[in-house]
């Protein structure tokens, strides 16, 4: 499994996402009002609104197009709504750093 580093702590506002592109992945970045980053795809399952302009209220993001309600932990769309997004593991290190880790096949799609 491999990680890339996306920027540092500071640079990510609180509640609002982030948008990182790598090759012909787009992922939306969230910082939570506890400091954790969570990272999803940017493409909502129902009519791929792009999850980085949400609403986020506590660890949910509400797509900006249809109001679906989305798990940052997971991906997983919350009742009465079905479907999930990727979802990807994110750590923020002693100096910052935001570090995003990336699936084997991933990587090979990124690169
Ligand atoms: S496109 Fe996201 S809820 Fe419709």
């Amino acid at each position: 499994m491999g990680k890339v580093i996306v920027g540092h702590i500071s640079e990510f506002p609180e509640r609002s996402g982030r948008v990182f592109r790598m090759g012909s992945l787009e992922l939306a970045l969230f910082k939570l009002s506890d400091g954790t980053v969570k990272a999803i795809e940017n493409r909502c399952p129902h009519k791929h609104g792009k999850l980085s302009e949400g609403i986020v209220c506590d660890h949910h993001v509400y797509c900006p197009l249809h109001d679906w309600k989305i798990d940052l932990h997971d991906g997983i769309v919350q009742a009465p709504d079905q479907g999930c997004v990727n979802a990807y593991r994110v750590e923020v290190d002693g100096d910052g750093e935001v570090i995003l880790f990336l699936e084997d096949g991933l990587e090979a799609k990124v690169s």
